[in-house]
């Protein structure tokens, strides 16, 4: 191969190659905000469950797990973020730029979250059905307390 030849194959080569990470890249985003909505979508119902439960004053422990899910959900939220996974990513998404405005407090109401959820599986296994309410109380305070800032309302 003359030297001309191989600089314009070395040129297609890294061009072929760069293409190829930015199609790689766009299909991660994607990939990931599908992945977050879906464990927010999944703990929406495990909240859920455990408010019939509650509601019907049905054995508690039956979603004690329910709550555990939401718990190791809230240790995995800070990962499920990664920067260019917001509203620039042109995929639908109703996380709000604030998120990467100030990521160590959205970290911080995650880690509630996951706090709000331990309790909250300590108080389903026990005898105390009012502290298990207390607690759904307040799990539900930690969901408020990070959509009120860094979801859009609709
Ligand atoms: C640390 C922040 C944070 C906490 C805590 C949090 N959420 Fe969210 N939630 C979000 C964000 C951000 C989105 C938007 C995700 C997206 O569209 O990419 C969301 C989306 C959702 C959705 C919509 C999912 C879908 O179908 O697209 C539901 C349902 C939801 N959250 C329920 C809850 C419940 C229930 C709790 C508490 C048990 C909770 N969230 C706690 C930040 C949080």
């Amino acid at each position: 191969m003359s030297f001309r030849k191989s600089i314009v194959a070395v040129a297609l080569l890294s061009a072929m190659i760069a293409g190829s990470a930015s199609i790689a890249q766009a299909q991660s985003v994607a990939d990931t905000i599908a992945a977050r909505q879906a464990g927010f979508k999944k703990t929406g119902e495990n909240a859920g469950a455990i408010k019939k439960a509650l509601d019907a004053g049905a054995d508690l422990k039956t979603v004690a797990a329910n709550a555990q899910e939401i718990a190791d959900w809230g240790k995995k939220i800070p990962t499920m973020v990664p920067a260019g996974s917001g509203p620039e990513s042109g995929v639908k998404t109703r996380a709000l730029p604030a998120i990467w405005a100030d990521k160590a407090d959205f970290d911080k109401k995650a880690a509630d979250l996951s706090a709000a959820a331990t309790t909250l599986v300590a108080a389903l296994n026990g005898t105390d059905k009012a502290a298990a309410g207390a607690a759904f109380q307040a799990l539900g305070g930690a969901c408020a307390a990070c959509h009120r800032t860094y979801r859009t309302q609709q």
